[in-house]
């Protein structure tokens, strides 16, 4: 049925979380006993509080992130989205992830809601860097402020531009595909619903059930995104 849909589709726009990168190798946030938040608390770590007031833990933190993006890489699935792009079967992707993969695989058209470990910003001065500054140690600006990953802490809020774009797309489309996101997490988890009301047909493929699951018209739990998106792309 997902290739059909697929092939009749005029404009499908797919949602990434991290279930989209765990079969490259990086944990996600919220599966059962394996996820990220499962063994250490966000609030303590992922947050503007922690870089104000905890900045070695946060670093610590961060720095292990960066080395696992920088280690792991896209895996079949990221590089079959990007080639369906190319293909004019998808026309977009919206993420939540912040391992760039999507990108580093040749997707072109990608809103990153939640920004990304790629890049290192000054807390202090707003000059960029690129997150191999953690992989080398080096964790203050020139100007003596603290460098921190270009990604949406908890009590932030989300980068206009990539908000307003994933807007954009998911009203146009008549098509719109979650793959691995426990759509527990707002707004991000406003999409998928505001795809459904402007008409599109909502697909979640996500191996936990999530708070949508009710709005979808198609829910696949049974199948790791990686070896789906391989099937698919052998039908199609
Ligand atoms: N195939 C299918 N589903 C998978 C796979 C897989 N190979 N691997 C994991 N999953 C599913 C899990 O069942 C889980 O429900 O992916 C989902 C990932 O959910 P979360 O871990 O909550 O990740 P996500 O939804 O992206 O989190 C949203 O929370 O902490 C913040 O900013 C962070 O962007 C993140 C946001």
């Amino acid at each position: 049925m997902l290739r059909d849909w697929l092939k009749e589709a005029d404009y499908t726009v797919v949602f990434t979380g991290a279930g989209m990168s765990t079969e490259s190798g990086l944990p996600d946030f919220r599966s059962a006993n394996r996820g990220l938040w499962k063994q250490k608390d966000p609030s303590q770590l992922a947050s503007t509080e922690a870089l104000n007031h905890n900045v070695e833990e946060f670093i610590a933190f961060y720095r292990e992130r960066v080395l696992g993006v920088k280690e792991y890489g896209p895996h079949k699935g990221h590089e079959i989205l990007a080639k369906w792009e190319k293909a004019g079967l998808i026309q977009s992707v919206i993420t939540q992830n912040v391992d760039g993969f999507h990108q580093l695989a040749g997707s072109e058209r990608v809103a990153e809601l939640h920004g990304t470990l790629q890049k290192l910003h000054c807390e202090t001065c707003g000059r960029e860097y690129n997150s191999e500054k953690y992989v080398e140690d080096t964790f203050y600006c020139e100007c003596g402020g603290v460098l921190r990953p270009s990604i949406v802490l908890f009590g932030e809020s989300l980068p206009v531009d990539a908000f307003e774009f994933a807007l954009q797309e998911t009203e146009k489309a008549d098509l719109f595909i979650v793959l691995g996101s426990s759509l527990t997490v707002t707004p991000a988890n406003q999409f998928p619903i505001l795809a459904k009301e402007s008409g599109a047909r909502l697909v979640i493929v996500n191996q936990d059930d999530t708070p949508l699951d009710r709005h979808a018209d198609l829910v696949i739990q049974d199948r790791k995104i990686g070896e789906l998106l391989l099937e698919l792309d052998g039908e199609i």
